[in-house]
């Protein structure tokens, strides 16, 4: 919900149209970087010590319509909700961008949620009349605060992920993701495309978002997190999360009438509408030219079987915004759900088995350390190390490559 003065927004959009026309992307990008990075002290990762202007821009090619949306959306990204305005009774965090925000608005941060369950017989029970399977670590009351009740046996935590570039992903057709699930596999390799149904159309679609790909769309996965992180409700999700399934508390405790995302009757729209913008419209993560050694890097990348699921390239097909109209995605995912054996987190989510993970994309990998989906991984070249089950083969070759390879190969991870 919108509390801030309407001047900070009038201000941005001043900016935005001064220099629209004259400043090059990046530049915009830098500007938008200062005047938006959140403040210290506000729960989020310090400023990054070089500065990566790019990450954060808008796509190139945007109209100055297109831009309004993306500062309104940025402005309702980085808003910090309030007991009044809607927060809880229970919840992760105050605002979006206080867990993705390196190293711009938007990004990602070490910051994680935890997931747990019950696991009998190797079939997981989210224990959704206790809460599950998301906690949510904070309350706006002592009394509603959420625990990890005592029947779970299932716990796990869930890193953070980069925003930048979803619109092209969620611009790439559902056939596009079939295809690749149907393809013939080397080393062992399966894949299974997720199917959901996306909560704002009723349809059935292809899952892309998510450590699970429990998401088919952008405006969805805005609702689910607005709820779920925030504690704020909308018109896809009218009613709050009941503290560790109690929906007494819940009501006792929830001072705000719901939905706290109100519609505006004129436009039909509501907030989690603005921050479906902003992510729709968010640039992809800068690639960077290749190093010799990082060209070099490039065929092995092939070679030793990353790029079996890893797909570099995926196209998006027709669109109503040109900027996402048939163009080029350098995601590096297939968007398909992976048996990765022990490094699956145990948790059923969506069509998502417990051992199943989406193949992670590699674009902007050099900006989101901790890597995994519990962040256990410090470097790439830990992440890589822990593949199991389905990756197993590929990394085992990958650790068979020379000193001087692997530094190849991590090269060319760190340009995309
Ligand atoms: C408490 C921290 C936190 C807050 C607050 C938060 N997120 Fe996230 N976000 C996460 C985590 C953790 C994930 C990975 C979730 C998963 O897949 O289980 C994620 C994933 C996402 C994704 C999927 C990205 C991908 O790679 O597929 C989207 C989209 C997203 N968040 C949007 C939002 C929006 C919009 C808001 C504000 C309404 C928000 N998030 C607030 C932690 C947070
Ligand atoms: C069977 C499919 C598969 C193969 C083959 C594969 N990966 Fe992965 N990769 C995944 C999945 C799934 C994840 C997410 C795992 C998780 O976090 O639980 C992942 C995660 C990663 C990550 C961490 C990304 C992040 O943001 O946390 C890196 C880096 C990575 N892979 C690189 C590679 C490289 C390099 C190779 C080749 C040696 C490779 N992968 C082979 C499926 C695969």
């Amino acid at each position: 919900m919108k509390t801030k003065s309407t001047l900070v927004f009038g201000v941005l959009m001043a900016v935005l149209f001064g220099i629209g026309s004259v400043l090059a992307q990046s530049q915009f990008g830098q500007h938008l970087l200062r005047a938006q990075r959140p403040r210290p002290g506000a729960g989020i990762l310090p400023p990054p010590t070089t500065t990566r202007p790019d990450f954060g821009s808008p796509l190139p090619g945007l109209t100055p319509g297109q831009l309004a949306a993306f500062a309104a959306g940025v402005e309702e990204f980085t808003n910090e909700e309030t007991v009044a305005s809607g927060l809880g009774p229970i919840f992760n965090h105050v605002s979006c961008v206080a867990c993705h925000s390196g190293p711009a608005v938007g990004g990602s941060s070490d910051i994680v949620v935890t997931r747990f369950g019950r696991t009998v017989n190797g079939v997981f029970d989210p224990l959704t009349e206790k809460g599950g399977s998301l906690l949510q670590q904070f309350s706006i009351d002592p009394a509603v605060r959420e625990v990890v009740p005592p029947e779970a046996n299932t716990i796990a935590r869930r890193r953070t992920t980069p925003l930048f570039g979803l619109g092209l992903m969620e611009a790439i057709p559902d056939d596009a993701i079939r295809q690749g699930a149907l393809r013939q596999k080397p080393d062992g390799v399966a894949g299974r495309i997720s199917e959901v149904t996306d909560i704002t159309t009723g349809q059935v679609r292809v899952g892309r978002f998510g450590w699970k790909l429990q998401q088919a769309t952008l405006l969805a996965f805005a609702a689910d997190a607005y709820l779920n992180e925030m504690g704020i409700t909308s018109r896809f999700f009218p009613k709050e999360n009941a503290p560790n399934g109690s929906a007494v508390l819940a009501t006792l405790f929830d001072t705000t009438l719901d939905p706290e995302d109100e519609v505006n009757p004129a436009t039909g729209r509501g907030d989690v509408d603005a921050l479906a913008d902003f992510m729709r419209l968010l640039g992809a993560p800068p690639r960077l030219p290749l190093s010799p050694s990082a060209r070099a890097g490039e065929p092995l990348f092939a070679q030793i079987g990353c790029a079996v699921c890893h797909t570099p390239l995926m196209q998006t097909g027709p669109n109503r915004i040109a900027a996402l109209d048939r163009k080029p995605v350098w995601l590096f995912s297939d968007l398909l759900l992976h048996d990765m054996g022990t490094l699956g987190d145990g948790i059923a989510q969506g069509a998502a088995k417990p051992r199943e993970m989406r193949t992670a994309p590699l674009w902007g990998l050099r900006a989101s350390p901790p890597y995994l989906h519990d962040g256990r991984a410090p470097t790439v070249h830990d992440a890589i190390a822990a593949h199991e089950g389905e990756g197993r083969v590929s990394r085992d070759r990958y650790l068979r490559l020379t000193m001087a390879q692997r530094r190849q190969l991590l090269d060319y991870l760190a340009a995309n």
